[in-house]
């Protein structure tokens, strides 16, 4: 199904210990609800559920971020070694903490996430230059980070003739998109399309034009809109196709998009398709909806595989 080729992804991003609480309704302002649902501290963080993802899909993870020097970043080290993935280049900030999201998931599946991001922040260039010493085939980034890291890791990228791979999340409207280097792709979800586009993508027309104005601000190959049950939207500019998903009872959402956007580069590196790699990516965030929690939700490889050959994917 996939071409064996193992490709090592360095990505440069965050790190959280998300607060999970599963409750039946969001509360309004000065109400206190009593939730029977329970609470849970669980593994995430935008850059290590897809450092995660790129492991477990079969590629080769390097991460490159900040831990604080507490329980939280000693809790999450050992979970990525146990991974297998490449923590060299993870540093222990000694004075900032380890991020942490609160995340209320309502009984649909939907999350709302609030991050502290603590020691993700202090990512600094000397620590990207470092890690780039891993001779990455691809650079993986998110902008869950401070804007100078993102700006400088697709710099020292870009100079070193690396391709980027930049999912939008979470969109900062001030974010300077235009003094980034030429990308591989930026894959924005709805909600990011519309803050850094100023258009809603609903169809096929509106995604057009959203990525219109999208590539006035960066220059990428590829844009890749994130539609959610809707699956994805791809555009070089010239030619676009819309990838539908595949109807899986949603459970949590969370780290979905993560996932999707790590499967995306994985199979975009493999196969040099970015249309194969759009549906390999719809497969992944399908699974990834039908389990509660961020790290827990990343599908493996031979689960996807699985998935592709029941589903007809590919
Ligand atoms: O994308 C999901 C992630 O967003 C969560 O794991 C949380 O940590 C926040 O970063």
């Amino acid at each position: 199904m996939n071409t064996n080729r193992r490709i090592r992804v360095l990505t440069v991003s965050s790190a959280n210990m998300d607060f999970v609480m599963n409750v039946s309704r969001i509360p309004e302002a000065g109400e206190t609800l009593s939730e029977p649902g329970g609470y849970a501290f669980i593994p995430g963080g935008k850059g290590a559920n897809s450092a995660v993802a790129f492991r477990r899909l079969g590629g080769d993870s390097v991460f490159c971020t900040r831990l604080g020097s507490d329980a939280n970043g000693a809790a999450l080290l050992s979970v990525y070694r146990s991974e297998g993935i490449d923590t060299r280049f993870i540093v222990t900030d000694p004075k900032e903490p380890t991020g942490l999201a609160a995340i209320m998931v309502e009984p649909n599946g939907q999350n709302r996430i609030t991050v502290f991001p603590g020691a993700n922040l202090a990512i600094t260039e000397k620590d990207i230059s470092s890690a780039l010493l891993c001779r990455p085939e691809a650079l993986f980034m998110q902008l869950e980070v401070s804007t100078e890291t993102v700006l400088t890791g697709a710099r020292l990228a870009a100079e070193r003739g690396i391709p980027v791979f930049l999912d939008a999340g979470p969109a900062r409207p001030d974010f300077p998109l235009e003094e980034l280097p030429q990308l591989e792709v930026f894959s924005p979800n709805e909600t990011e399309t519309e803050i850094f586009s100023g258009i809603r993508p609903k169809d096929p027309d509106s995604c057009l034009r959203a990525v219109l104005k999208l590539s006035e601000r960066v220059k990428a190959k590829y844009y890749v809109l994130k539609l959610g049950g809707r699956g994805c939207y791809i555009c070089d500019g010239k030619y676009y196709s819309c990838l539908p998903t595949y109807d899986m009872p949603v459970v949590d959402t969370t780290a979905a998009g993560d996932a999707f956007t790590a499967g995306l580069t994985l199979e975009y590196m493999r196969s040099g398709n970015m249309v194969r790699a759009g549906k390999y990516a719809n497969a992944v965030g399908s699974l990834a909806v039908g389990v509660k929690g961020a790290l827990p939700s990343i599908p493996t490889e031979a689960a996807v595989d699985r998935f592709i050959e029941e589903n007809g994917v590919l």
